[in-house]
């Protein structure tokens, strides 16, 4: 259809505010799917995610709605993950919209990831329409909720429509604003064809999909495509629209948001954010705003059974053929044998993959506390970079270190200031700013280095804070910083993949507090075992593990056979997530220490 009449959206919302909720009361007022596809289609999400109770991605979604004008409209959904980890995503599900919904629970308020969210909105110029959903709970108060949006982000309360998605309320009237307040897309029908990626997924018989908006010309089911990022060509087996499901065409053209089935193997080929363009008539420029994925927390992964070396690398590959941003490469452990150390974009992400690995593909894997990549300057001017703490090279050949700083927003109560900046100062923090959102709620940035949110962060905030703090972070760059390698030795060896890299300030106290967590995590063995933390040569903590005669048998005084054989078989389990290292068996749990210190 022409320009005109087709509005492109996403909706930016705090996890639980509703979105899932909204959208499918949209879908249903335009008669886009009935009530009973929306469960069998909508909701078929990654089972994990329906576990944790977030979504991490809606499909993209087209629409038609009859206006108050009686013209017919083309609304295009796009989604925009909710969560920090994907904050490049976001930026890009944006950039391919003119507008979005912003919606906020009546009776919570802003979060720190929504107003994130809706900068990233504004940045990329789209116009913002103010949603206050779940008015009909009791503890709503929509017109604060309506005043603190225009306090914080200046849109007039009275703009913000007030809503229950839940019931209904409100719908109708979001419908209209998208038409009339959202623009129609700016792009050039005659202009050589140019289509923005923002996401894509992996078919086993298409290749890689990719789901595009469609900026600039058309293109065709017959069309040879071109990635001006990554330089990869393609045949296009296919293109179409998402009803929700994909739908063929002949054409996409300019304004338009649809899917363009590649064949590709891979979908690194086949980037967030680069652009498609014609081969036999390709654009000019790419659209602006490519940056390839960039992992910024590193962990090893290795098989519990070291047999499943080969299935951990086939199985990594195959994810990876949907998921961009993994990354991985050998690795080798003194301790834990051959693994992967792997990229990820964050907690969350690297949360997901070893979920999936483990349930999809069936793998008993151990994986490492998380890392972050330090540039390492040598004495002899050359600089490495280091994911894996154990690599770090001997403190003599090094001139300087530095590591990824991030900047936080945390937003919450007023009475929680004096915990959080406590919390803050603990992980190396520094104070940027404080803002009143309301009289009751503050905005506060910090600088931080990124290793210090990747070790428990985020729990240790919203437990301090009974759940009330948000937070949301961006990388703000490197700095150079004292830091140097704790290594952990149990039994008198040195376990590398323990070995953690550490501000010398705070090297004593995280040394104490983890060989003593150790202590906790490690079982007795036969013998004793000591536990020490050293920074090079000099030990600068040690705790002893006791040692025990293991005769669990012994506990079963009457010798009764079931009684035993359960006991037995508890002992088995127990023993499923441990690495014998040396003579000492180490449970997974010890390699994550690190994230359980108080
Ligand atoms: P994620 O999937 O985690 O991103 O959350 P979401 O933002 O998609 O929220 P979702 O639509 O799943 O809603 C979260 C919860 O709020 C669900 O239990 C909904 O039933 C409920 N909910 C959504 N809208 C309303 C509303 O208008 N009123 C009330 N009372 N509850 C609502």
């Amino acid at each position: 259809s022409d320009q005109l009449h087709i509005r492109n959206f996403s909706i930016i919302a705090h996890v639980d505010h509703g979105k899932t909720t909204l959208s499918d009361r949209l879908l249903e007022a335009t008669r886009t799917i009935s009530e009973r596809e929306q469960r069998e289609q909508l909701l078929d999400s990654l089972d994990l995610e329906r576990e944790k109770g977030i979504t991490i991605k809606l499909k993209p979604v087209r629409m038609e709605y009859r206006a108050a004008d009686g013209q017919l409209y083309q609304l295009n959904l796009i989604d925009t993950p909710g969560h920090v980890d994907f904050s490049y995503e976001v930026n890009r599900s944006l950039a391919a919209c003119e507008g979005a919904l912003l919606v906020v629970d009546a009776s919570q308020g802003i979060e720190a990831q929504t107003l994130a969210n809706t900068y990233l909105a504004l940045e990329n110029d789209l116009v913002i329409i103010p949603v206050v959903n779940k008015i009909d709970l009791p503890g709503a108060h929509p017109e604060e909720v309506a005043q603190e949006i225009e306090t914080v982000i200046g849109i007039p309360a009275e703009d913000a429509i007030m809503a229950s998605a839940k019931e209904g309320i409100g719908i109708a009237e979001i419908l209209e604003a998208i038409v009339r307040r959202i623009p129609p897309p700016r792009g050039q029908r005659q202009q050589p064809a140019r289509a923005l990626i923002f996401d894509s997924h992996y078919d086993p018989y298409k290749g890689v999909i990719a789901y595009v908006r469609v900026v600039d010309g058309a293109f065709t089911s017959r069309d040879r495509v071109r990635f001006m990022g990554t330089g990869a060509q393609a045949e296009t087996l296919e293109l179409g629209i998402f009803r929700p499901a994909m739908t063929p065409l002949n054409e996409l053209v300019a304004g338009e948001v649809g899917y363009i089935a590649t064949g590709l193997k891979s979908v690194a080929d086949c980037q967030v954010g680069d652009t498609i363009t014609l081969a036999d008539a390709p654009a000019a420029e790419p659209l602006p705003g490519y940056r390839p994925a960039k992992p910024m927390v590193f962990a090893g992964l290795y098989p519990i059974d070291s047999n499943a070396y080969p299935e951990l690398r086939e199985a990594l590959e195959r994810l990876k053929l949907n998921d961009a941003a993994l990354s991985f490469q050998p690795e080798s452990s003194a301790a834990l044998g051959f693994g992967f150390r792997c990229g990820f974009l964050g907690l969350l992400h690297m949360e997901i993959v070893r979920e999936r690995l483990e349930r999809e593909y069936k793998l008993d894997l151990l994986i490492t506390a998380p890392s972050v990549e330090y540039q390492v300057l040598l004495s002899d001017g050359e600089i490495v970079t280091v994911a894996n703490p154990s690599e770090m090279p001997d403190q003599s050949r090094v001139e300087a270190i530095e590591e990824p700083v991030v900047e936080i927003s945390v937003i919450a109560p007023v009475r929680y200031i004096g915990t959080i900046m406590e919390l803050v100062t603990t992980r190396r923090g520094t104070f940027i700013s404080m803002d009143y959102l309301d009289p009751t709620r503050v905005l506060l940035k910090y600088r931080m280095p990124l290793a210090e949110i990747v070790i428990d962060f985020y729990d240790q905030l919203k437990s301090r804070t009974q759940g009330y703090a948000s937070l949301d972070y961006h990388l703000a760059g490197y700095q150079e910083a004292d830091l140097v390698k704790l290594d952990i030795l149990v039994n008198g060896q040195p376990v590398d993949a323990l070995s953690l890299i550490v501000h010398r300030d705070f090297a004593y106290q995280r040394g104490r507090d983890l060989v003593e967590r150790l202590r906790q995590l490690i079982p007795r063995q036969m013998f004793e075992v000591p536990i020490q933390a050293a920074i090079g040569s000099k030990v600068i903590a040690r705790e002893t593990i006791r040692a025990l005669r293991k005769d669990v048998l012994a506990k079963c005084y009457g010798g009764d056979v079931t009684r035993k054989r359960k006991l037995l078989e508890k002992q088995k389990e127990g023993k499923k997530r441990m690495k014998m290292v040396g003579s000492v068996e180490i449970p997974q749990e010890a390699f994550m220490a690190i994230l359980s210190l108080n």
